[in-house]
């Protein structure tokens, strides 16, 4: 296989993980069975995305909407989050990966409460690549929480109104001082972001991919990296002479 073009890499690939009961369900399993093998995938792409060179990945791993899935299926995607981190921290803190988590984690159950801050607190002086893990997350919930901060700090005197800023607002919500991501994959073949980082994917060029989470691999995500290497992105300039005008 030949090498990714550095140049046209993406800094920050974020990732809505989707389809694991479609998969499940077309082999005649339970649902866990495809979060389960979901969750195997989360390791082949974690290694694979340092492999290639990106500097931060951030997947969908629970939504703030998923908690209305019956009793069970909620049961057992937390604990399958809790033997990941269980299972793989060590061997994610040796590769000097940082692990930050973004989403509400007020709300949680003190079990995995602690498991995440564990995570994050280990791996805090890692210098990359950085995994971002959203759970309980969604992204009106963080544009929310921030506007609360931002309001209070306001309301108490301690920041104009003037000083709200974009850049103030950014290091309010739970992605301060993570780029960006350049590129938003989704697997499944919806087309729709789900309420997820609204406010960081303004610019993101999106990558919707057919098949389901369970089957996307190292080769899935090359093809996403390649696609991303031949896009042209603006961020609502124009393009040099020459090039072709896309829409
Ligand atoms: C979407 O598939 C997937 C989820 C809601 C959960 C994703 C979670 C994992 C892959 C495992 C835990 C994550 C980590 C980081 C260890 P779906 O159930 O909505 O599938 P469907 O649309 O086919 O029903």
């Amino acid at each position: 296989m030949q090498g990714l073009d550095p140049t046209k890499l993406p800094r920050h690939v974020a990732i809505i993980m989707d389809g694991n009961g479609r998969w499940a369900r077309a082999r005649g399993l339970p649902r866990t069975a495809g979060h389960k093998a979901g969750v195997e995938r989360v390791r082949d792409v974690v290694r694979a995305a340092r492999e290639f060179g990106l500097e931060y990945v951030t997947l969908y791993a629970f939504s703030s909407e998923n908690w209305s899935r019956p009793k069970e299926e909620v049961s057992d995607l937390m604990r399958l989050l809790k033997l990941f981190i269980r299972r793989d921290l060590d061997e994610l803190h040796s590769e000097n990966v940082r692990i930050r988590v973004i989403g509400c984690r007020e709300t949680v159950q003190s079990d995995i409460r602690a498991l995440l801050d564990e995570a994050e607190e280990r791996t805090r002086r890692n210098t990359g690549p950085n995994l971002q893990i959203a759970f309980n997350y969604g992204a009106r919930d963080e544009i929310v929480r921030a506007a609360q901060k931002i309001a209070k700090e306001v309301a108490e005197g301690r920041l104009s109104p003037d000083a709200v800023t974009e850049e103030r607002i950014e290091a309010a919500l739970d992605t301060a001082g993570i780029p960006d991501p350049d590129l938003v994959i989704r697997t499944s073949g919806e087309q729709r972001l789900s309420n997820f980082l609204l406010w960081q994917a303004a610019y993101a060029e999106l990558v919707f991919v057919p098949c389901l989470w369970p089957d996307f691999d190292r080769a899935q995500l090359r093809a996403a990296l390649e696609e991303y290497g031949r896009r042209d992105r603006r961020f609502g300039a124009v393009s040099p002479p020459g090039l072709a005008v896309g829409s």
